[in-house]
């Protein structure tokens, strides 16, 4: 991409990378917002839109849940052409996260440990944030519990994020698969899932007759489940008619890197070492759930061919994460252009 911004930027990522990765974070997102009005518009060609769960996307590519959570950067990031931008995860309070560091590079590998913990300002704020931004793509909203809520009370947190979301979201994500959240993940287990979706899906209903609007519901799932455990959720899934599954949060399996990282960062692994994990699952879940069932393919996608790979494993739309952190608005040029010839 040519002009004065795109190479700006260019220039600052390397700058960047010497930073901690959480400042480097911050500093790139105030330095985008500043400059947004100079970004040129990427050219789409209409053979790349997408029709999924009722939605029209203008092209497959979204930017994942955790880049920005509190929606204060929507229209800089929707500047750059993602199709679409998942917003969140929020939780019904202000919370602070877990203490700093908790984002970790991987020296020699595209590749970042998390352990964030749900640092968010909270569902009102993003809501506030929503009602004045500009970007024409679509809003998915990801919702999750507080860290204080006991698990056993998680759907009241989810719940209330619904009803504060829905008249502006377009979909909805239900976050059960972040690792740095107490016994989140439990909540993808049968009973807590079929307990948790069937409040938010009998929520809905109301929502869908008060706003005479229908937001679909999707739910984002870890790469970490057994075949077995993802089999059951699938069955869940397609039982109660759920919208589609975002496949995959990041993973607590670190066995993939080569040397393993010191003991002090813990949390999840996401970019290129988790592209192998994320495929297993995606390709599981659309041989399960059939060839109509949406699909978000997320994980470990930093480079073009890496987007062919889930795409062909059986996603309808993808999403990017770390690949973005690392590579900037070139990666998404990259696989637009890939996905065109
Ligand atoms: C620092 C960081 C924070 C994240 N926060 C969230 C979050 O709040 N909610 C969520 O659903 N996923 C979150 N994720 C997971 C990403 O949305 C994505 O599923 C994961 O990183 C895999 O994609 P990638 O390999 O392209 O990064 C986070 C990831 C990172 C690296």
């Amino acid at each position: 991409m040519s002009g004065a911004a795109p190479a700006l930027a260019r220039a600052a990522l390397p700058l960047l990378r010497q930073l901690n990765p959480e400042l480097a974070h911050d500093l790139g997102l105030a330095a985008l917002k500043c400059v947004q009005p100079l970004w040129p518009a990427l050219p789409i060609p209409a053979t790349l839109a997408v029709r999924s769960f009722g939605l029209q996307f203008s092209h497959p590519l979204g930017l994942a849940a955790g880049f920005d959570k509190n929606g204060d950067y929507l229209d800089a990031l929707g500047a750059l052409g993602f199709s679409h931008i998942e917003l969140g995860t929020v939780t019904p309070r202000p919370q602070p996260g877990n203490p700093k560091p908790r984002m970790f590079r991987v020296p020699g590998s595209d590749a970042l440990i998390n352990r964030m913990g749900f640092n968010n300002k909270g569902v009102d704020h993003l809501v506030s944030r929503l009602a004045r931004a500009q970007y024409r793509g679509i809003r998915g909203i990801s919702i999750g519990k507080n860290f204080d809520t006991h698990i056993e009370n998680a759907p009241d947190d989810y719940v209330a994020c619904l009803r504060k979301v829905y008249p502006h979201a377009d979909y909805v994500a239900v976050n059960v698969s972040s690792p740095n959240t107490e016994r989140l993940r439990e909540l993808q287990a049968r009973d807590g899932l079929q307990r948790l979706l069937g409040t938010l899906l009998e929520e809905r209903v109301s929502l869908q007759q008060r706003f005479t609007r229908r937001v679909p519901l999707l739910v984002k799932v870890a790469p970490d489940l057994s075949p077995e455990q993802l089999s059951a959720l699938a069955r869940e899934v397609r039982s109660v008619h759920l919208d589609g599954v975002i496949a995959t949060n990041t993973s607590t399996d670190l066995s993939a890197l080569e040397p393993p990282p010191a003991a002090a960062q813990r949390g999840g692994l996401s970019g290129a070492p988790l592209h192998p994990a994320s495929i297993r699952i995606i390709s599981q879940l659309r041989a399960e759930l059939g060839a109509e069932f949406p699909i978000i393919g997320v994980g470990g996608i930093t480079s073009a061919e890496h987007a062919r790979a889930s795409l062909r494993a059986g996603a309808n739309l993808l999403q990017i994460y770390t690949g973005f952190a690392y590579r900037g608005a070139a990666l998404i040029e990259e696989i637009l252009k890939a996905l065109q010839s």
